[in-house]
């Protein structure tokens, strides 16, 4: 083996926000950073994926109160199941973690503050539209109204859907909340900024040196000829997310910690696998670190996120790689035609795998849009993978197992042909590694293509039937299944779970990179199961169907009033035995805490009259944790204990809610604590 270094690389996706579901668009850079990661631990790199949930923002606090449950309740079923998608898709991170962690508020925080002691923040007012209903400032996105110029009606935010004028919210005829309707106000606030222009000269050289594409390249430069400004990161309460140090009611606006996100995951995995988090975050690391993002996020990734990593006295990226967008059937993934297609919807029809081998056949280095044309798409599988490779092993399988006993020839027939498809990884690797999957994949369908010809020109079953030749149809059909263990391997990182049974066919320890220099001969391989199936186009069309049906689903939660969805006035009949399930006591709150990190949540010991319950509870803004002590409330005491991040819940404590506040039950006086509720 060459004596070369083993290289340290971080690789991470985009955190998706944690306000919606894992979709195609988004499968293509986690299918896209986790080929080239699994390449870089097949070449046995010292490599680490990382990503996260995008916890904080607008947009997830009213998402949680359109759903009446906690920001803390929706980010975490949302985190579960984007790790469910990511699982059913082979994407093997090492470590999902969530921005709403205590990690990242401490590197939140850190960088924040070293920036700010360096004087690169500064504080100004701004006025901004307020909903004086809701008391929360809006964002473009969340106001509506007619637009200025021709007059359209229900235009959002800044730029009209149907002219194209662009405007600011307030030139809006009529201008509304999006979010309550009210009209909105003109209100000033104080504001934080990121002083950019100090790191002009920074961002400049640094996107000058290689570290983004050249396209990307050109493009940033378009925006510094524009000349830039400061960028707000505050955001006024209430808002969910981080407060800002010693600015009460500021928060950092999502953007500001999401990519700080990148660093707290990576701690978190560090901590647990016992790994250095320095060496590869301290100025002058040894250390390779690799942002995958889409187009639509660049200048957070190129621009803003380097200036602050070296304003904070950290190593800026080895180099972001941006990739364009999925259309599908050409167009943009559209929710009426069923094109805008879920992760999940696609898993219940079709082969993951289908999906990344499409996409690596696809996917260049370029920031090009990927067309996903669903005829194609299921044309090219079906001629790739199944037509052509898994077509290799089942021609030869059968004759090995018949006239060798399941073991492959002495020697091999091929040697030349066989060293060409070893040497072949060589360039193979290149393309990888330079993202060129759809340049790798092309080499290695044709590969695939001399092996189809030199089996179909050897004609091992016309042989079979000739008395005396058994040997050399075993030697054919060898040669055939050690091919096909060289497409494997170049493969493996493509198709991991197609890979995986390649692998158990094979018998094989691995299918590493490096382990395809050793010819397989005399060796035993086990029973040849088919290794994938052909795509049914009807599975296509069912897949289309129930993504129109998701649709219908997410506009009932769209239109519900809020908070409907978990306070559901024609909740369904459950009988008296049902209902006597629960075990409803009487519990005197022994303490009431703060829960750090967790703006909504308090945590109460409760006394049930001797034995006592850790429950943690979303009551803190109504109730100050020294009022709490001491007064009863009525618990649900056999609720199956539940995970939370911060600890374990014990069962929960009974109140209502409404816009105005939070209501805890209590029951008269003489109640005593332990006594069953009915
Ligand atoms: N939360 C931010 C990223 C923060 S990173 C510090 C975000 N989230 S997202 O859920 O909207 O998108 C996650 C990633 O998926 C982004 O890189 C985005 O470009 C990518 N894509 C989302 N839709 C896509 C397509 N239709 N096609 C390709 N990529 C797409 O942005
Ligand atoms: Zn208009």
């Amino acid at each position: 083996m060459p004596n070369t270094a083993t290289r340290k690389i971080l690789v991470t996706s985009a955190l998706p926000y944690a306000n919606g579901a894992i979709h195609l668009g988004h499968l293509l850079e986690y299918i896209q950073t986790d080929i080239w990661v699994r390449f870089q631990k097949s070449r046995g790199q010292q490599c680490h994926y990382v990503c996260a949930d995008d916890a904080h923002g607008t947009a997830i606090m009213l998402r949680a109160e359109q759903e009446g449950i906690t920001p803390e309740a929706l980010i975490e079923r949302v985190s579960r199941d984007h790790q469910e998608d990511f699982a059913r898709f082979g994407v093997g991170f090492d470590n999902y973690h969530s921005t709403h962690s205590d990690e990242n508020r401490y590197f939140s925080e850190l960088i924040y503050t070293r920036l700010r002691d360096a004087g690169h923040i500064s504080t100004r007012d701004i006025e901004q539209m307020y909903d004086p209903q809701k008391g929360l400032f809006l964002a473009d996105r969340f106001i509506k109204g007619i637009c200025p110029k021709c007059h359209a009606d229900d235009q959002y935010g800044d730029n009209c859907e149907a002219c194209g004028a662009t405007y600011t919210p307030a030139e809006l005829i009529d201008p509304v909340s999006a979010v309550s309707g009210a009209t909105p106000e003109v209100r000033t606030s104080s504001h934080y900024f990121f002083k950019l222009p100090d790191f002009a000269d920074f961002m400049q050289n640094w996107i000058n040196d290689g570290h983004v594409q050249p396209q990307i390249r050109n493009k940033l430069m378009e925006w510094f000829e524009a000349g830039f400004n400061e960028w707000d990161i505050s955001r006024d309460a209430p808002y969910f997310g981080f407060e800002i140090p010693d600015a009460p009611g500021k928060y950092f606006y999502v953007w500001l910690d999401a990519p700080i996100g990148y660093l707290a995951s990576f701690k978190n995995l560090c901590d647990r696998d016992g790994l250095d988090f320095d060496s590869y975050w301290q100025p002058g690391s040894d250390a390779e670190v690799y942002h995958f993002i889409g187009k639509d996020i660049v200048y957070f990734h190129a621009l803003f996120w380097p200036a602050m990593l070296h304003g904070a006295g950290l190593r800026t990226p080895t180099a972001v790689n941006c990739h364009g967008f999925v259309t599908v059937d050409g167009a943009k993934m559209s929710k009426s035609r069923g094109t805008f297609i879920k992760a999940a919807t696609y898993a219940d029809y079709l082969n993951p795998e289908y999906l990344r081998y499409y996409f690596a056949a696809k996917l260049t280095s370029k920031v090009d849009d990927l067309d996903l044309n669903l005829d194609d798409f299921a044309a090219k599988v079906n001629a790739d993978l199944v037509g052509k490779v898994v077509n290799i092993a089942s021609r030869c399988a059968g004759f090995v197992k018949k006239l060798g006993g399941g073991t492959l020839s002495e020697h091999c027939a091929e040697p030349a042909m066989l060293a060409r498809f070893i040497a072949a990884g060589d360039d193979i690797a290149n393309d990888f590694e330079g993202r060129e999957f759809s340049r790798a994949m092309r080499r290695v369908m044709e590969l695939a293509d001399e092996a189809n010809t030199y089996i179909a020109d050897a004609e091992p079953w016309v042989l079979a039937k000739q008395e005396g030749r058994e040997q050399e149809v075993l030697d054919i059909c060898s040669v055939g299944i050690n091919l096909f263990r060289q497409l494997m391997v170049y493969l493996a990182p493509v198709v991991p779970a197609m890979a995986e049974q390649a692998r158990a066919f094979l018998d094989l320890e691995t299918l590493d990179w490096a382990s395809r220099h050793k010819v397989l001969s005399h060796h035993a391989i086990n029973k040849f199961k088919p290794l994938m199936t052909r795509i049914e186009r009807d599975k296509i069309e069912a897949m289309v169907e129930a993504s129109k049906e998701d649709l219908v689903e997410e506009q009932k939660l769209k239109d519900a009033p809020k908070g409907a969805l978990a306070a559901d006035p024609i909740a369904e009949e459950v009988s008296f035995d049902d209902f006597s399930k629960v075990d409803l006591r009487i519990a005197r709150i022994a303490k009431a805490e703060y829960v750090k990190g967790a703006d909504k949540l308090l945590q109460l010991t409760l006394d049930l009259g001797g034995e006592t319950r850790n429950v943690f509870s979303g009551i803190r803004s109504a109730y100050a944790p020294e009022a709490l002590e001491g007064r009863l409330t009525i618990m649900v005491a056999n609720l199956a204990p539940r995970k939370m991040r911060f600890g374990v819940s014990e069962g929960m404590v009974l109140a209502s809610a409404n816009d105005d506040g939070i209501y805890l039950l209590s029951p008269d006086d003489g109640a005593e604590p332990g006594q069953r509720v009915s």
